[in-house]
This record gives structure tokens, C-alpha cells and sequence, in this order.
């Protein structure tokens, strides 16, 4: 395991822990030359140098030109969107680069995926997006690995902007590129009145196919993905150590704090909640209808299943009421099922 579980909380937790300060990579330069002191000469031409306040950086990929920003920590980040989606259906990989929510301006980070107690203004449907970070270390053949962040928030909060999660200094002390997704949460993740199940899993999926098809031109190694994440990002990373279908899209995982007691949902359980919240609803299955709803409408019915939940099924929690389930589609080959000892309390798995 290339990362150490302890040192990982302590760069992702504390935007304060310290390393120098270094500047935006320059992939001309020979790798003996340092551009940090370079450009501190005033003899060095300006064009070697990038300025200070953030200008544009471009990289050449096989789905166009991406455009970052110097991070203040010395990483160049990279906002993209990278998947497509419609409302309650399974979302498609992009096929060609562009920033989150339409926006201009490369600086700028993704608004988050609509979520109760946050202003509206800060959160948008058209939010499957991530932010990479490129220390300067990492090359154009680097080879470098990828750490894949996927954040915690009981499925129904969080975002790549919270508090703690600029991969800049984590980037930049393991040579990585690190890369922090954002998936579909609550119910528009979880709970599609269709009764397609597990989406923001599938979100997660093409943000690993998305990284697999850029991370050359970045000077990272495809194949060496480690996805990490905390809290539910620990059980979206036990989900899809459980599916089949995911092996192939990452090489190793951190899982730090999973509520792993909780366990899958069966697919009855999904359905005892998923009825409930159709009936709050009011629409059954008619896209029309669910797609005329407003985020206000759609945030308020989770509100209610989340506090619902508990008293419709013994196995939900007020902790993490909404869960990924074990579908069947996703059944774990016969190596990756639990021990007992881990599921002996839980029947649910
Ligand atoms: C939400 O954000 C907007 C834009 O920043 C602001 O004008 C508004 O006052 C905020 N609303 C609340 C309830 O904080």
C-alpha cells in the first residue's frame, strides 16, 4: 500500500500541516532545475515562469485541453466535470473536457450535488465533477500513481470544495496526482423511483473511467489507482470492492472509517424505503412528472425518509439512513465476501 493510513488523515485533515511552498510545474524544464529558484532570477525569461496569480495552465488530452490553476500550495488543480447526467438515471462518462457547472472560469470549484442544509446557490444537479491536483514532481512520463479521493457525509452530504479535501499538499508530499470526486447523494443518488438502484456507485465508476482516459496526459499511471475514502466514502469503496464490474477501474483501496456494521441493504429493504418516498412524491414512475419536480420538493422528501427510515425498517439508522444496496447486479465473487466475524451482528449484508 503506497500510502500510509496514517499519514493520509493528516494531509487530508489539517490545511495547516506544512511543507514549502513550491511553484506550478514547468514540464519544459530539466528536471535538475529547480523552477522555484530559476524564477526568482530576474534574467530568467518571463515565459518560463508562471505568474503568481493564478494564470491558466494547459494540459493536451485525448478529449481536449484542459485548463487549471496554481493551487497556493504548489499543485496545479484541474476542475472538470466528468460525467453527464439526468435526473435519476445512470450517468455517462464526458467525452470531451470541460468545466464544471458551464462555468469560465478555471479557478473556480464545482458546485456540489444538492444536499440539505447548504444555500441552494452552492449546489447544482450538473454536479459530477472533480478536482485534480498535479504537483510539480509529476512529469509528463512520470508514471505516477493516483489517489482517488471519495468523501464522507452519510451519502447525502459533502463535497470535492469541504473543509480539509485540497489534495494540493498530499499531491505534492507522495509525488500523486490526487483526484477528489463528487457523486450523486441522497435520494437523487440512491433512490430512483424506476427502481435503478445504486447510481452514485455508477457515478464513482466513470470517475475512474474518466481518470483511466486522462491520466497519461497528466503523467499518471492508469493502472495505478488507489481510491481512499472516509466514512460513507469508505462503504461507496466496500460497494464496489463487492461489484464486479468495478475491479478492473482501480488497483488498490483505503477505506478509513467505514461504518461497515451498517452493512448493504437488501433489495426489500430498498423497496420498503424506496415506496415510501414515492409516495411522497406523488408521482409513482412518470419521468415527467419527477423530472418537473423542484430541488426543493426533492430535498424536503428526503428529509422525511431520513427521519422516516428508522421506523420502517430495524436495519436503517438515523446515522446513515440511506445506503447503497446489494442488488444482486453487483453480487461479491466468493474471494471478496466477509468474514463472519465482521457481518456476525448484521443481518443485512
Ligand atoms: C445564499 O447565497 C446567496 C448568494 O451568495 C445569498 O445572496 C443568499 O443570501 C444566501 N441565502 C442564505 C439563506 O444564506
Amino acid at each position: 500500500m503506497r500510502f500510509s493510513a496514517l499519514l493520509l488523515p493528516l494531509l487530508l485533515a489539517v490545511p495547516s500541516f506544512a511543507f514549502p511552498t513550491s511553484r506550478p510545474k514547468i514540464p519544459e524544464l530539466p528536471a535538475p532545475f529547480h523552477p522555484g529558484f530559476f524564477c526568482g532570477l530576474p534574467i530568467v525569461p518571463r515565459f518560463l515562469c508562471p505568474r503568481q496569480d493564478g494564470s491558466a495552465l494547459t494540459v493536451s488530452t485525448p478529449i481536449g485541453t484542459a485548463r487549471g490553476t496554481s493551487d497556493d500550495a504548489g499543485a496545479v488543480r484541474f476542475a472538470v466535470k466528468y460525467a453527464n447526467q439526468n435526473r435519476w438515471q445512470a450517468s455517462t462518462v464526458v467525452t470531451s473536457w470541460q468545466l464544471p457547472n458551464g462555468q469560465s472560469d478555471v479557478s473556480a470549484m464545482p458546485k456540489a450535488c444538492p444536499q440539505l442544509g447548504m444555500n441552494s446557490s452552492s449546489f447544482a444537479e450538473d454536479c459530477l465533477s472533480m478536482v485534480l491536483y498535479v504537483p510539480p514532481s509529476v512529469q509528463a512520463n512520470s508514471k505516477a500513481p493516483t489517489i482517488m479521493w471519495i468523501h464522507g457525509g452519510s451519502f447525502t452530504q459533502g463535497s470535492a470544495s469541504a473543509p480539509g479535501l485540497d489534495g494540493s499538499k498530499l499531491a505534492a508530499a507522495t509525488n500523486s496526482i490526487v483526484a477528489v470526486i463528487q457523486y450523486r447523494l441522497g435520494i437523487l443518488g440512491l433512490y430512483p423511483p424506476s427502481g435503478e438502484t445504486n447510481l452514485a456507485a455508477k457515478d464513482v465508476m466513470n470517475a475512474m473511467r474518466f481518470l483511466q482516459k486522462v491520466l497519461p496526459s497528466f503523467g499518471g499511471d492508469a493502472s495505478q489507482i488507489t481510491i481512499a475514502g472516509q466514512s460513507a466514502g469508505a462503504s461507496m469503496i466496500r460497494t464496489l470492492l463487492a461489484a464486479p464490474s468495478a475491479q478492473s477501474l482501480f488497483k488498490s483501496a483505503i477505506l478509513q472509517s467505514d461504518t461497515m456494521d451498517y452493512g448493504f441493504y437488501t433489495p426489500a429493504i430498498h423497496n420498503t424505503l424506496l415506496e415510501h418516498l414515492k409516495t411522497q412524491l406523488n408521482c409513482g414512475t412518470d419521468s415527467t412528472c419527477l423530472n418537473a419536480l423542484s430541488l426543493d420538493t426533492i430535498l424536503d422528501a428526503e428529509d422525511d425518509l431520513e427521519g422516516s427510515a428508522p421506523g420502517l425498517t430495524p436495519a436503517a439508522n438515523f446515522a446513515e439512513p440511506l445506503r447503497t444496496v446489494h442488488d444482486g447486479h453487483s453480487s461479491p465473487p466468493p474471494s471478496l465476501q466477509p468474514p463472519n466475524s465482521l457481518v456476525s451482528t448484521n443481518p443485512f449484508w
